[in-house]
């Protein structure tokens, strides 16, 4: 297997900052398997409203968010449902990816923190196969921190969830680790 120096760049859809999408992400950070690291893109709410006209002289911020995501070797999504959708700031986030030239591929592991969020999950499936991102199903999970407020150091220590998230992120560092 070939994962040492592989990156994968976690991204949570809420700004909120008890966000349970957030704690799942940086619980994941702390059970990656060996060779594989995660880092949070903590810059979603300081991005701009996505607008076409701003590709020929791109704002600082989107560059970095591009520049980061093109250097990730894939993408661990966790996004709460609004509304029987994604939250605004998300769907944002991935419409200044779409003109990125290098998303093409990109292999996605989409962790879900609500059994409840189903078509926030249906909607973003949809978005990110659009924008020729690879799903990978098998490193794609729920876990219920909808009735369990749980932050990462209780998701870690929690031996049901640990164990789900490593596997999980076990199956995504196969298809992170292909060229
Ligand atoms: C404005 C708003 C709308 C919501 N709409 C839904 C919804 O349609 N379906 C659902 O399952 N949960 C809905 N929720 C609940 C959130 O998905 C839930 O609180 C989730 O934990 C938020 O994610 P976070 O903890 O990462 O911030 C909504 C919450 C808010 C604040």
């Amino acid at each position: 297997m070939r994962t040492a120096g592989r990156h994968v760049l976690a991204i949570s859809g809420s700004l909120r900052t008890a966000s349970s999408n957030t704690s799942l992400l940086l619980a994941a950070e702390r059970l990656a398997p060996p060779g594989l690291r995660i880092q949070r893109f903590a810059g979603m709410g300081a991005l701009p409203h996505f607008n076409p006209d701003l590709e020929a002289d791109l704002p600082a911020t989107v560059a970095d968010l591009r520049a980061t995501v093109d250097a990730a070797n894939g993408l661990l999504i966790s996004c709460p449902e609004y509304a029987r959708g994604m939250p605004g700031s998300f769907k944002n986030l991935l419409d200044w990816l779409v003109g990125s030239p290098n998303f093409h591929a990109k292999p996605v592991a989409i962790f879900n923190a609500s059994p409840r969020a189903s078509e926030a999950q249906r909607s973003l499936r949809l978005v990110l196969t659009t924008m020729s991102a690879l799903v990978i199903e098998d490193a794609s999970i729920t876990v219920d921190l909808l009735t369990r407020k749980l932050g990462p150091g209780a998701i870690v220590a929690d031996a049901g969830m640990a164990a789900e998230i490593a596997t999980a992120l076990t199956n995504f560092s196969e298809f992170v680790a292909k060229p």
